[in-house]
């Protein structure tokens, strides 16, 4: 039997500050498979970043189970979670988070410093790799404060991409660009989807969303609804980007 990629059950969240607690998730239900392409919404605050988080193991539940490929993480330590972290998930957030007057190449390799398991044999082939696929093979020795901010994203994109991740993560990705430049990188996620790999998503936008197969949306921290995308928008372009 194949296990979904995701499962929650009952997940809730709270985060507890000097006694002082938030409920911020309760009820969460939720299986993803490999492969799928899901598109998370809802009102600033519903709680999409902290499922998001919970999600990349970037923070933890606070009840609940989590299993991830089959087997329960939600009881994982700090250690084990570091580990599936750098070689399971990328991430991908609005602010691009690139190391500034850094070359693209070195920014696209910075997370293979973490490759303890040596899971990539050739790090200079998978960077350029990672490159080529968003794009900028012809741009790799430039700085990272030389680019646009689509191409920062790409650059961002080609960072989650260079530890070949079961999961991409993105966090509005497209909130800092205009909208030439935001559809440029869903064109990119979507081409990366179709070439199988498993993305969630956290948008604002339903033009964003409609690149994904599946939308669910958060409301006060609970799922209100979970819905295919039925005239889900494809990727022109995609085929010259991935090869
Ligand atoms: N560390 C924290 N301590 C206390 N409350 C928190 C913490 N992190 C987030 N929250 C609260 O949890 C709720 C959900 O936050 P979250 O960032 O997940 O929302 P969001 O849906 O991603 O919103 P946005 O669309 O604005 O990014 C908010 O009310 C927020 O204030
Ligand atoms: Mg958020």
């Amino acid at each position: 039997m194949q296990y979904p990629l995701i499962k929650i059950v009952d997940l809730a969240k709270k985060y507890d500050n000097d006694g002082v607690i938030t409920k911020v998730l309760s009820n969460i239900n939720l299986e993803i498979k490999k492969g799928e392409f899901v598109a998370i919404m809802g009102p600033s605050g519903s709680g999409k970043s902290t499922l998001m988080h919970i999600l990349g193991f970037l923070d933890r539940l606070t009840s609940g189970k989590y299993y991830f490929n089959g087997k329960d993480s939600s009881d994982l330590n700090d250690d084990q979670l570091a580990e599936i972290r750098n070689e399971k998930v990328g991430f991908v957030f609005q602010s691009f988070n690139l190391l500034p007057k850094t070359s693209v190449y070195e920014n696209v390799k910075l997370p293979l410093t973490y490759d303890e398991h040596e899971r990539i044999k050739n790090y200079n082939y998978a960077v350029k790799a990672a490159i080529r696929a968003v794009g900028l093979y012809e741009r790799m020795d430039n700085l990272s404060n030389q680019l646009s901010g689509g191409e920062k994203q790409r650059v961002a994109i080609a960072r989650a991409l260079v530890t070949e991740p079961e999961i991409i993560f993105a966090d509005e990705p497209t909130g800092n660009l205009d909208s030439k430049s935001g559809n440029q990188i869903m064109e990119i996620l979507q081409a990366l989807n179709e070439s199988g790999k498993t993305i969630i998503l956290v948008t604002h936008e339903k033009y964003t969303a409609d690149h994904a197969g599946r939308i669910i949306r958060i409301l006060d921290g609970t799922i209100a609804g979970d819905f295919v995308v039925e005239q889900r928008l494809f990727a022109k372009n995609s085929n010259d980007l991935i090869k």
